[in-house]
Parts: structure tokens; sequence; C-alpha cells
């Protein structure tokens, strides 16, 4: 018998114990084990609910219970996730978590206590909710050298940038229809400002170089100056634009971004829409693969969870493998690197566009009071300088190759 504690009954935390109870015969089956959740902890009490007798509000019980092998972080936040997880990795228990913020912030740390420790810090939910990622990056693909992976990482802007395109409508109008709906956060900034994507990248990209990038390192935008008007001339190009989170390790050095793209329709990432995440992953003995599917939501992430928790139970005493080092990273500035960009500026700076950026390519979807145009392959600091010269934009937006 596998004893699990809850740390967290919110919404992640009750799927964890839902799937369990659901599946339990599929699971115990794979674990090769029975699980059964012995504590939840929370700082409210939930009367009337099934496994309301199994609440506590004490850590120090789930702590001193050495019955309880396997704890289910499902908190969110460093604080007091981070004491906590240490605590139990430090006593031999293994944390399983969904928590993005805490992975990306301490994960190679975590990982190494765990090591020395005997046990296990598994985050399969802290990356694209039930989509299995960590784990083929960990496992599946360790024969490659990955040099580049790309995400649609949150669901939130997806299905924002989604209806835009769909609808035609405006970022502040489709944003509060989410709000009311339930979609999107009453405080958005982590998922709009790109931060979510950001922490979520910083774990993929540090599981891609073995050691750590820190996501204060990476260059993040946001989607809140993407308008109508960007997707208009969007379907005209036949793209669409979506919030990439990418990183590539090449030969000039490791960059790492998140930032809206323009991407065509022939790019698998260009058909994943709504709440959907998915992993573009690039090999160099296989090539593309990508990894697709509910990217959030209770059930989809509580599920990824619980796939740790019966990894755990397959390797009592044991280590899994993962490869992230406390070494940090150099991620090279991105004004080094190179793409095409497409532009709006006013129509009364046709002309001194075209002087900055000699050959271009007009884009015309009829806004009388615009020029917009695609650049020829350029560097960021290129393209900053000619912006400037240009006089500044009404925006701009990276093309994916
Ligand atoms: N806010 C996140 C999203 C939740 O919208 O994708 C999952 O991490």
């Amino acid at each position: 018998m596998i004893q699990i504690a809850v740390l967290g009954y919110g919404t992640v935390g009750s799927g964890v114990v839902e799937v369990i109870e659901t599946n339990k015969t599929d699971i115990n089956k794979k674990a090769g084990e029975d699980l059964a959740v012995k504590y939840i902890l929370d700082l409210r009490d939930f009367p009337g609910d099934p496994y309301a007798h199994k609440v506590v509000h004490d850590y120090n019980i789930i702590l001193n219970d050495p019955e309880v092998t396997v704890i289910c972080e499902t908190m969110g936040g460093t604080k007091p996730a981070y004491d906590f997880t240490k605590q139990a990795l430090l006593l031999g228990k293994s944390v399983c978590t969904s928590n993005k913020e805490l992975v990306a912030v301490h994960g190679p740390e975590l990982i190494r206590i765990a090591k020395e420790n005997h046990c296990n810090y598994l985050f399969e939910a802290s990356v694209g909710g039930g989509i299995p990622i960590i784990r083929p990056l960990n496992y599946s693909l360790t024969a490659e050298k990955i040099d580049g992976i790309t995400g649609i990482l949150n669901g939130t802007t997806n299905y924002i940038l989604t209806k835009m395109d769909k609808e035609g409508a405006d970022f502040e109008d489709v944003l509060k229809e989410a709000q009311d709906k339930g979609y999107a956060e009453r405080n958005p900034e982590a998922d709009v400002e790109g931060y979510d994507a950001c922490r979520k990248i910083a774990i993929l990209s540090s599981l891609m170089s073995g050691k750590n990038v820190r996501y204060e390192d990476i260059y993040t935008e946001g989607i809140t100056k993407i308008s109508a008007a960007d997707f208009k001339y969007a379907r005209q190009m036949d793209k669409s634009i979506k919030l990439l989170a990418m990183s590539r390790d090449t030969e000039k050095g490791f960059f790492a971004m998140v930032a809206p793209f323009m991407i065509s329709r022939e790019h698998p990432l260009f058909s994943v829409n709504g709440v959907f995440n998915a992993v573009y992953v690039h090999g160099n003995m296989l090539g593309d693969s990508m990894y697709y599917g509910r990217g959030a939501g209770k059930l989809p992430t509580a599920s990824a969870v619980v796939s740790d928790v019966v990894d755990c139970a397959r390797h009592p005493g044991k280590t899994i493998m993962c490869f992230w080092d406390e070494e940090k990273v150099d991620v090279a500035d991105i004004s080094k690197a190179e793409r095409k960009f497409f532009v709006r500026v006013r129509a009364d700076q046709r002309e001194s566009a075209m002087a900055a950026f000699g050959s271009l390519a007009e884009v015309n979807v009829g806004i009388a009071e615009e020029f917009a145009f695609m650049t020829q392959v350029m560097s960021e600091k290129e393209f900053n300088e000619k912006i400037e010269k240009t006089g500044g934009c009404l925006n701009r937006i990276r093309i994916m190759a």
C-alpha cells in the first residue's frame, strides 16, 4: 500500500483524489500496489465532502507519519510549498507536483535533495497539464540531442488568441468575456503577460540542456498589444498569431523567449486552438515530434500528478534519473536572433520605412491610414535600428520561420 498525502484541496488537489478513486483498479494494477490517500492538508474544512475526515491542518502530522511515502503538492506558489517540499524530501518522502512556479525557481535544488535522500521530485503536471512532456524528455528521447522546443504552453492566451482570430474581436473584449465565463483569471497578468509560459519553457529548456535555464533570463512578451487589425493582416497572409514559448540550442548560443508569433497554416502548431496546448520538439535523429492535449484543468492536470505517483510506486527507494543540474545556462541575448518581422506603421511613414528596410513585402488589407509589410530575415538588433530610423511602428510581430 502506498499512502499518499495531498497538499492543497483546490482544483488540482481534489482532482488527484478523484483520479485515484475513479481509476483505482487500473492505477493499482499499473503501480503494482494499491494507492490510498491518507491525508489532505488544507487550511479549510470541507464538511459534507466524502474525504472531509482525511483533512488535516498541521503539516507535521504528515511529516511525522512514516506510512506516508508520497506527497502530492498541488498548492501552487513558492510559499510555503518550497519549505513543505524540502522538508518531505529530506525525510525521504517523494513529492509529485503540478507547481510550475516552484519547479522553475527551485527545481534543480529539489531534484538534488531528492537524489541525496533516495526519493523523487517529479513534476509531469507542471508543464502542459495532462500532456506527457516531462517524461518523454527524460526517458523517451534519451537517444536524441534535442536542439529546439517550441510550445503553446498557456491555455488562457491560446483561447483568447483563437477567439480573436475566429471572431475578429479585440483583445480587451475577448479577455472580458473569458473572465466572465471563468476561463481567465480575474487577475490575468501571469497569463496575458507571458509569465506563466515563461516558467514552463524555463522548465523544458532546462531538461533540454541538462542545466539550469533561469526564467529570469528568458525574454518575455505577452499578448496585450495584439489587436483585431493584426489578425486581419495575419489572415491575409494565411497565418495566425500564437503566443509561442521557445528555446533553441544553436552554434550561436542558447536562445529562449516567449512572444506572440505569426505562424503559417503549414506549421503543426497553427491548428492548436482554444485552451489546448502543444509542445513541438526537434531532435537531431528523430526530427520533429509533437505532444498535444489539455494543458490545464482539474482532471487532466491531476492525471499527470497521479502518473508521477505511479512512477514513485514503481521505484521504491530509488531516484528516477532526471538531468537538470544547478549549473546555470548562459542564455544568449535575443538581439542576435534572426527572423522576419511583420510591421505596421502609419501611412505617412511609408517612405521612411522603405528607405530604412530596403527590400520589403507590402501586405494590404485596405486600412488606408496604415502601411504594413513583411521584412527580410534580419537580427532583432538590426530590426530595432531600422524601426528607429522609420520613426517607430504601430505594432510588430515576429514571424516563425
Ligand atoms: N493559467 C494556466 C493556463 C493554467 O492558462 O494555461 C495551467 O498552467
